[in-house]
């Protein structure tokens, strides 16, 4: 009830100053007794991924608490766990605005945001903070002036800072607002990068007697070939986890409509079978030789399940948080403990 007003208001505004308003709100109420505006007790549905076992199988996608701001108050809301981030080595803009688009007919979002994130040290300060036992993922990327052959040596930077404080860490290379980015899914350019990443990982492991599992993000714009090519390399190189999937560039399903010719990545209802076929197929290619978290235009508890039957174990939400509200995180870790029971 209270989301459904908040909505009203927020919605009025430019997508971004609302995002900006919600989350400096949250932040500031997050341990005070003005969470009770937003705080669920949310029945637990434990659910063990990559190792780790998690309250409940709903999590916060990576984009909306980029700098780990408002952790404990997405904690308070009930989420199984939060993937903050991107972040990236150095703090960065990000893209002009307007750079966020609303298409609520659809359900659904664009935005080009392009990793704008106030650095890694920013984030490390705030995970040092938190005060919730809330697993945390961190999603990591690469600044937009490092050249794409040199990417590799942000993501490892970032890996070396994060690995004490994260809870898991999910390496970004699907973001399509960053130029060249998605480049870093294909041939020897991911083999090399995964390959690095897991010999830091071992490394890390021992320094400090803690195995933080890794998982690979990747795009739903991807052939079968190329998600053949990307199991493969994940296998090989011994990766924990793959998440499926990031926003996508098609516009099936919002042509016509208000800001569909928006450039950036599409999020929220129109992706959701995409997404779900993506993971299905990278299932397959896995063969259960690796967890995959499931993540693309889930509005309902219904496309959760969906999300389940095709192979991921745990979910993460954005778009649909942003048009459902808090409860949906309970309306699907409630099917998915139905489900299980
Ligand atoms: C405004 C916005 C910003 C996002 N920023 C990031 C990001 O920084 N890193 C990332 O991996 N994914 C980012 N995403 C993608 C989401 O994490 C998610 O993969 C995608 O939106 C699909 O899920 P959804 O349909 O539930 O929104 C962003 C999405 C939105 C809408």
């Amino acid at each position: 009830m209270f989301y459904k007003i908040a909505q009203k208001f927020m919605f009025q505004m430019d997508p971004e100053k609302a995002h900006n308003f919600a989350m400096w709100n949250l932040s500031k109420t997050a341990n005070t007794p003005l969470n009770c505006f937003y705080a669920q007790n949310i029945t637990p549905a434990p659910v063990t991924c990559m190792g780790i076992t998690f309250t409940n199988p709903v999590g916060l996608a990576a984009g909306m608490d980029k700098d780990g701001e408002a952790i404990d108050a997405f904690a308070a809301m009930g989420f199984g766990h939060i993937e903050v981030g991107t972040v990236t080595p150095r703090p960065q803009p990000g893209n002009e605005a307007p750079r966020c688009f609303r298409i609520k007919p659809a359900k659904a979002i664009i935005n080009r945001m392009g990793f704008n994130n106030k650095g890694v040290d920013y984030l490390i300060e705030r995970l040092k903070e938190k005060r919730s036992d809330i697993k945390v993922g961190v999603n990591i990327g690469k600044n937009r002036d490092t050249p794409v052959e040199q990417g590799k040596d942000d993501y490892l930077i970032c890996m070396e800072k994060v690995y004490q404080y994260a809870d898991y860490i999910a390496v970004n290379i699907s973001s399509p607002n960053t130029p060249g980015l998605r480049t870093l899914q294909y041939g020897d350019l991911l083999d090399d990068l995964l390959g690095s990443l897991k010999s830091m990982q071992t490394d890390l492991a021992k320094q400090h007697n803690k195995y933080v599992p890794i998982a690979l993000k990747i795009a739903p714009d991807l052939t079968i070939e190329e998600i053949e090519a990307i199991a493969a390399s994940l296998i090989k190189n011994n990766f924990d986890g793959a998440i499926a999937t990031n926003t996508t560039l098609s516009r099936d399903g919002v042509s016509g409509l208000a800001n569909s010719t928006e450039t950036g990545g599409l999020s929220g209802k129109p992706l959701n079978e995409l997404s779900t076929k993506v993971i299905k197929r990278l299932a397959n290619c896995l063969d259960n030789k690796m967890p995959i978290i499931g993540v693309g235009g889930i509005n309902s508890a219904e496309d959760a399940l969906a999300k389940f039957d095709a192979g991921a174990e745990i979910v993460q939400i954005y778009s649909g948080f942003i048009y459902q509200g808090p409860g949906l995180i309970e309306e699907i870790s409630d099917a998915f403990r139905a489900k299980t029971l």
